[in-house]
């Protein structure tokens, strides 16, 4: 048995043709560019739409809510919110004031030879008297996410009120096909690909060495960029996943694992049995369901929601907060960021060589969520990690989930500075 087989338009004012990706971006910008958000109003409009013409789904009124998905009747509600009341453009001013965004394009790779437009946030830590420099430090987020994963960390960690603490030049990336990074053209933009893009949007900006500190398959990215160059100097992470070897399956099915490894392991069979399917569908037939998600945008908000309503430990997203995570990863449709699971968990994505990057792991438990039983799912034994990495630094929370830097981000805050301050 293996318990884991992790497992705009703007329509370019000076110009009216169709811009596929309903977002105003510059064409082939040779260096970063700066930025602003700005989302066609056709396509605004149509997609609200559309969330007035949901159609909702049948229910069983014997059934208890969430077992299967989210709850037909809250799926009424966001659609409704979403037709009459969601202001896009509010939110959009919103990001666009709160942080400087950039565009730019870097050269494919071997694995993908194709240019790379990307979108990035890039915040420059302010200048200090301390003698100590900042630390160039870039943001590796996962689905369902965007950058904006990081909107209550930016400042904090560029301008801290603590005068000794790290200072950070945050570079935060929207991963390709998610928010507004433009999706890739061809198959081959992998993790490895991605990192390898990464890299040369660190070196554009002139960070020859950097820091990363990544999440979920952002995780898998920071992994390989440790391994690909030589520039990573430490890697924090808030996520893990590790497979159990043939000993530890022979311990556990003989009662011989610690307490830590059998809850975690239980956990993650738990996870897998009950609450895998995005996983599943995403790493095997991304496209047969993004022609349904990318045609119903309260369709894809549900499917994002039920994830994130599993994995917050309890945290309450507002509809904003739902609708607008849904709609940044609707935009440019939603095959291109469903699509990063196949390489990921598919191809070569989970096998990164192990590398000395002093690394940080952080792990945030899930009591409080709608599922018991995944509560330990993300507490990876610390011996199990040591596999793959050197590992420098080790936190665990019996709180927080999946999205800690959205539910917790002053914890968040506490322990990325530790590491970096400490490495
Ligand atoms: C923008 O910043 C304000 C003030 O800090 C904050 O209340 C708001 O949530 C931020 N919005 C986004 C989209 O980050
Ligand atoms: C640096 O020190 C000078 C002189 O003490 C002071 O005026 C200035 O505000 C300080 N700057 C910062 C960023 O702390
Ligand atoms: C400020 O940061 C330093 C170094 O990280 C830490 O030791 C100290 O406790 C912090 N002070 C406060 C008030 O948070
Ligand atoms: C599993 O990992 C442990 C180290 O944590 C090692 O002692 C053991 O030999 C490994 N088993 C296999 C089959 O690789
Ligand atoms: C497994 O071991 C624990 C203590 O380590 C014990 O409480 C439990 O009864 C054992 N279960 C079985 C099936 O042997
Ligand atoms: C792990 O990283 C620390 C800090 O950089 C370093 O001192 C140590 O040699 C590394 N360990 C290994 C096994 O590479």
């Amino acid at each position: 048995m293996s318990l884991l087989c992790f497992t705009i338009a703007v329509l370019a004012s000076t110009s009216t043709a169709l811009n596929p990706l309903h977002f105003a971006f510059p064409e082939n910008p040779t260096g970063p560019t700066p930025f602003q958000i700005s989302v066609d109003p056709d396509f605004i409009q149509s997609t609200a739409e559309k969330a007035r013409l949901y159609r909702p789904s049948i229910a069983l009124q014997d059934q208890p809510e969430w077992e299967e998905g989210p709850p037909p009747s809250a799926m009424n509600e966001l659609a409704r919110y979403w037709a009459d009341e969601y202001d896009w453009y509010g939110v959009q001013e919103e990001i666009n004031a709160n942080f400087s965004h950039f565009t730019t394009t870097v050269s494919g790779t071997e694995k993908y030879p194709y240019p790379v437009p990307l979108h990035f946030i890039h915040e420059r830590a302010s200048d200090s008297n301390d003698t100590s420099e900042a630390i160039p430090l870039l943001m590796l987020h996962g689905w369902p996410s965007t950058n904006l994963e990081w909107a209550k960390v930016i400042h904090p960690l560029a301008h801290p009120s603590n005068a000794s603490a790290p200072r950070f030049h945050v570079v935060a990336p929207d991963l390709p096909g998610y928010g507004f990074s433009p999706a890739a053209t061809h198959s081959g933009l992998g993790v490895r690909a991605i990192g390898q893009a990464f890299h040369a949007l660190m070196q554009q900006l002139g960070y020859t060495e950097y820091g990363i500190f990544s999440t979920d398959l952002g995780w898998i990215i920071g992994m390989w960029m440790a391994a690909d160059t030589t520039s990573v100097t430490a890697h924090a992470t808030d996520f893990w996943m590790a497979a159990p070897n043939a000993t530890d399956i022979e311990r556990f099915a003989q009662n011989q694992t610690t307490p830590e490894e059998t809850a975690y392991m239980l956990g993650v069979q738990e996870l897998q049995t009950h609450h895998f399917a995005y996983s599943a569908v995403h790493s095997t037939k991304p496209l047969s369901l993004a022609l349904a998600m990318t045609d119903s945008p309260v369709g894809f908000l549900g499917w994002m929601w039920t994830l994130m309503y599993s994995f917050s430990d309890g945290y309450v997203y507002s509809k904003t907060e739902l609708i607008t995570e849904a709609f940044l990863l609707y935009v440019q449709g939603t095959y291109g960021n469903v699509r990063l699971y196949m390489d990921a968990l598919m191809g070569e994505g989970l096998s990164f060589p192990k590398t000395t990057v002093p690394t940080g792991i952080i792990e945030w438990a899930s009591p409080n969520g709608p599922y018991p039983k995944l509560k330990d799912a993300s507490l990876v034994p610390r011996s199990w990690t040591e596999r793959n990495v050197n590992v420098t630094f080790f936190r665990q929370h019996d709180f927080g989930g999946h999205f800690p830097a959205i539910s917790q981000p002053e914890i968040w805050l506490v322990d990325v500075r530790d590491f970096f301050a400490e490495t």
